[in-house]
């Protein structure tokens, strides 16, 4: 199958981003024909630094190969290289009804969230999602939970531009893993743990022993005592459950019977174990890379060539389908 999907150099990646999705793109590398991007022209729909920009999205492509993905077998690259995806977007601008968008969770969330910075790219986000995917004509999309409506859109529009113009686009899936599609902050586990909210409140890739221990440590938990998973009950200590079970290939039963009598410390001094001999590999690997720019953006440079092949194929067919000359 051809899977495409995207993250946005925006921060450090986190244990949600790497459960949810990083560990779905590593696995499918090895039978699919992946191509993975980093969405630079997404991350310009909330405030950020120029400046800091082009060291965040080698840092992004330094943080993924350390997480498993390579090169040699799924392509990388960054979205802004290639002028397609911002063209097919402004053609599925035409097709999409603003009502779809204006309902979209993340926009409405992110509108709260930036008050003062509701640009129409906020809102538009979807459409150029919808157009990396469709670019790619990707049948998979691997992603976290909060990313199914955005894909669910990107269906509606490869119908109605189906239905419109003439068949170009199948319908893709989104590829939701059933544990691990929303891991919760660490402060707070009615929420996702998200980039950019409070360091306390993420496990980044590769952060340090200390700094693990130190924010497993203050994780919030619930009343009583007892190690159980009860989402309703114990939304704390069942997201560290999950993260430990999803980390150690152990069931939750498992480890409520493995803690049984133990309590929330013990627990947790266990579970900030199992994460920093996990990450281990993940910071190696990471220092190493860090300091091999050259590779990074030699990567960068093949997986832009690769893409914008496949990028051009498409745009032909969607312009001729559309009447553009
Ligand atoms: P982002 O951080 O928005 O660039 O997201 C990159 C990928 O990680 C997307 O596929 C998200 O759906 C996924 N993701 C982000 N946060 C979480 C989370 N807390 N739990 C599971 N998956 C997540
Ligand atoms: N919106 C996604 C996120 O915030 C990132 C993304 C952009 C993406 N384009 C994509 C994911 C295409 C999958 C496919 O995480």
């Amino acid at each position: 199958m051809k899977i495409f999907s995207g993250v946005q150099p925006t921060n450090q990646l986190h244990i949600g981003n790497y459960l949810g999705a990083i560990k779905q793109w590593v696995a499918l590398q090895e039978n699919n024909e992946c191509i993975y991007c980093i969405v630079d022209l997404h991350a310009l729909t909330i405030p950020y630094d120029p400046k800091q920009l082009p060291a965040k999205i080698r840092e992004t492509v330094v943080a993924l190969i350390a997480a498993g993905l390579d090169p040699e077998k799924c392509i990388i690259f960054a979205q802004s290289q290639i002028k397609e995806h911002a063209e097919l977007a402004w053609l599925l601008n035409t097709i999409c009804p603003l009502g779809e968008l204006e309902r979209m969770t993340q926009y409405k969330d992110k509108s709260k969230k930036f008050k003062d910075n509701i640009n129409v790219g906020l809102l538009d986000y979807p459409v150029l999602m919808a157009g990396d995917i469709l670019l790619y004509k990707a049948g998979g999309v691997p992603v976290g939970k909060d990313q199914e409506q955005h894909v669910e859109l990107t269906r509606t529009l490869a119908r109605k531009f189906n239905q419109k113009f003439g068949k170009v686009f199948d319908e893709p899936k989104s590829l939701i893993l059933q544990e691990g599609a929303k891991i919760m902050s660490l402060m707070d586990p009615k929420k996702k743990m998200s980039k950019s909210d409070d360091a306390k409140s993420c496990i980044f890739l590769f952060d340090a022993p200390e700094a693990i221990t130190k924010k497993i440590m203050a994780a919030a938990t619930d009343s009583g005592k007892d190690i159980k998973y009860n989402l309703t009950k114990k939304p704390g200590i069942s997201n560290l459950l999950m993260i430990y079970s999803l980390l150690t290939g152990k069931t939750t039963q498992e480890l409520e019977k493995e803690f049984a009598g133990k309590n929330y410390g013990e627990f947790k001094k266990s579970l900030a174990e199992v994460l920093v001999n996990y990450l281990e590999p993940f910071r190696k690997k990471q220092t190493e890379f860090a300091a091999r720019d050259v590779y990074v953006q030699e990567i960068l440079k093949q997986g832009a060539t690769k893409a914008q092949k496949i990028a051009e194929t498409t745009m032909r067919e969607v312009k001729q389908k559309m009447g553009l000359i």
